[in-house]
């Protein structure tokens, strides 16, 4: 058993801001931090300090090293992430007092993955494994009718949300996550409500409500109730959450279980500021007090 996650990786340029900047406006930050990021990133991570073995598939630029050695420092397995002449990924993040963001991605290294990459890195993968992917990196369909066809779960974050990469992908899907706002926007364009799509499990994030789980299977929804946390940072909250999901089931884990210990990693992640280096492990999640 392990996660395959064809994801980004970005170094996060993230600014403390009294409020969000709007059009026009000049607005002096009053800190700054570099983390490394990309919702890719910050999955493989969140899945290997969760206890999975995670293999990332991804792209780096020339100057992208550090960012290579930091996943492989915590524990991912980077061998199949290419080194391309594009620049390394980057975001830039501004964060209000409140945790709220806005993020600019510069995508680079994270669209120069390669058909023969995937090809490579997937026939390395077992059918009981696990492909995630997310709609920061190109070959994403690609990688998704490859997986399937090898017979692994086919797991998909629809973030940051494109209708049409949604709809590329839908038929090789198994596991569906969305936000409350990428759900609303995925019904306006299939006609479908989440309870509706052809997908297993379909798991709709709720910020502060929690989260919701649709059964494809049996029809049952499960509402799974957030932590009373007041968040300083949002940035990679549901990344972290996504990862502990799927590292839940990775383990076998049912999937109330599964995304009961993901809301508590997710509720410890909006109390830090950053992205992936933050990202509690198992045993914090376990210990925490809420
Ligand atoms: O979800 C948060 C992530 O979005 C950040 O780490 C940033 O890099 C962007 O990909």
């Amino acid at each position: 058993m392990a996660i395959w996650n064809l994801g980004s990786i970005n170094a996060d340029m993230v600014y403390a801001m009294p409020h969000l900047p709007t059009a026009g406006e000049t607005l002096s930050a009053s800190g700054l931090e570099q983390f490394l990021g990309g919702k890719g990133a910050n999955m493989s991570v969140a899945a290997v300090r969760a206890g999975s073995t995670v293999y990332h598939i991804g792209a780096v630029g020339p100057e992208g090293a550090w960012a290579v050695e930091r996943l492989t420092e915590y524990g991912v397995d980077t061998r199949r992430i290419a080194r391309v002449e594009v620049p390394t990924g980057h975001a830039i993040i501004a964060v209000e007092q409140a945790g709220e963001n806005q993020i600019i991605l510069f995508p680079g290294a994270n669209r120069a993955i390669t058909g023969d990459q995937i090809n490579s890195a997937l026939s390395g993968a077992s059918a009981d494994d696990i492909l995630v992917f997310q709609n920061e990196t190109n070959q994403q369909a690609e990688a998704a009718k490859q997986a399937k066809d090898l017979g692994l779960r086919v797991a998909y974050a629809a973030a940051p949300f494109e209708a049409e990469a949604v709809q590329a992908v839908l038929p090789y899907l198994d596991i569906l996550f969305l936000n409350e706002v990428e759900a609303e926007q995925l019904s306006q364009a299939t006609g479908k409500a989440p309870q509706d799509l052809v997908v297993a499990d379909v798991i709709v994030t709720l910020g502060a409500k929690g989260a919701r789980h649709f059964d494809g299977r049996t029809g049952e929804v499960l509402e799974v109730p957030a932590l009373p946390v007041t968040p300083v940072d949002t940035t990679g909250a549901g990344d972290t959450f996504t990862g502990y999901v799927l590292s839940g089931l990775d383990l076998g884990l049912p999937m109330p279980q599964a995304m009961a210990q993901a809301a508590r990693a997710g509720a410890l992640m909006v109390m830090r500021h950053g992205t992936a280096d933050v990202i509690p492990d198992q045993k914090e999640v376990q210990e925490a007090q809420f």
